[in-house]
Formats: C-alpha cells, structure tokens, sequence
C-alpha cells in the first residue's frame, strides 16, 4: 500500500483557481451593489424632499401667514389690531372663521369687510380650515 503522495496536493490545488472557495464570489459582488443600492436610497431622498418642499406652504415672514390666494387680503384686514400669527394659530372651518370676524364686529371694532369678506373666508378656510381628525373615532364607553 503505497499511495503517490504527488497525486493529493496536485488535486488539492485544482479547486483554488477554479474559484469555487465560497467567500470568493459574494465579495465580488457586494461592491456594485451597494453602490447600487445607495445611489437609489439617495434618488428617493432627493425625491422626496423635493416633493415635502412643494407641499410646504410659503409663509409671510411679516406677518407669519400663508401666502395664498386671498393674502394681501388677510394682511390688510387682519393685521391692524393684532398680529398675522393670531390668525395663523387658529383654526376652523369656514362658519367657525365667519363667527370670529362678526364677534370682533360686535365686540372688537372690526368693521364691516365688504367685497373683501368672501376672499378672506376662502382664505381662511382653505389655509387655517379644522386639522384632520385622529385616524379613528374615540372609542365608545357606556356603563
Ligand atoms: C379692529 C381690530 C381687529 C381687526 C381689524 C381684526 N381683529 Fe381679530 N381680534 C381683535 C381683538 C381685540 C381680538 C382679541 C385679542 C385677544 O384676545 O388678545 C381678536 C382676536 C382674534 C382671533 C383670536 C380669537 C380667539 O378665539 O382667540 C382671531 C383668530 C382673529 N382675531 C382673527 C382675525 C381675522 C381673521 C381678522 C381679519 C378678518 C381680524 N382678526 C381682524 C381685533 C381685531
């Protein structure tokens, strides 16, 4: 029983080159895919601040409104007693808003808005309108 000892480290060395060592072939791979991977997470932030910026609203440095249709408005009307940001703070719907304007009529010296008193409530309605609701109704408790 004599075994070629030549024969062992010839077939040995047979499978090194041949690549099939198994930390070989992921290692080669990993590079482009994660420059692949990061160049398509830095497009969907790109996308996606460019998108938060369009929906963010201009603001009135000034006076700390909204500029939107109605604006110029909202700064000459609602300005003169007290500042944009008390409007800017509240909310409401549009009869909510009409309900503030006639109590600062009767009890304020609010005079009357005229032609302007339409574009105003639109304004308000559309910019300051009532915050969407919580994602589901208050729960119901009876005793
Ligand atoms: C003639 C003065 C005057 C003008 C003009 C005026 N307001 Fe006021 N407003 C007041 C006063 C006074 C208050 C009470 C301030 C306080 O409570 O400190 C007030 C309060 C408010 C409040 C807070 C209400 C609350 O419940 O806290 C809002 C909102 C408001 N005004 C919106 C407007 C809007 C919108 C306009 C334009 C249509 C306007 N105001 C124009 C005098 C005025």
């Amino acid at each position: 029983m004599t075994a070629n000892p030549s024969v062992i480290p010839a077939q040995a060395g047979i499978q090194q080159p041949s690549g099939r060592n198994p930390r070989g072939a992921p290692s080669r791979g990993k590079m482009p895919l994660s420059f692949l991977v990061s160049i398509m997470l830095a497009s969907t932030l790109l996308a996606t601040s460019a998108l938060a910026q369009q929906a963010e609203p201009k603001l009135d440095p000034a006076s700390g409104l909204v500029i939107a249709p109605g604006f110029e408005q909202v700064r000459a009307q609602c300005t003169a007693c007290h500042s944009g940001r008390l409007v800017a703070q509240n909310r409401a719907d549009r009869d909510g808003w009409l309900q503030m304007i006639r109590w600062m009529q009767d009890t304020q010296n609010l005079w009357p808005l005229g032609e302007a008193e339409p574009v105003i409530l639109d304004y308000l309605e559309a910019n300051y309108g009532p915050l969407p609701r919580g994602r589901r109704a208050p729960l119901e408790v009876s005793f």
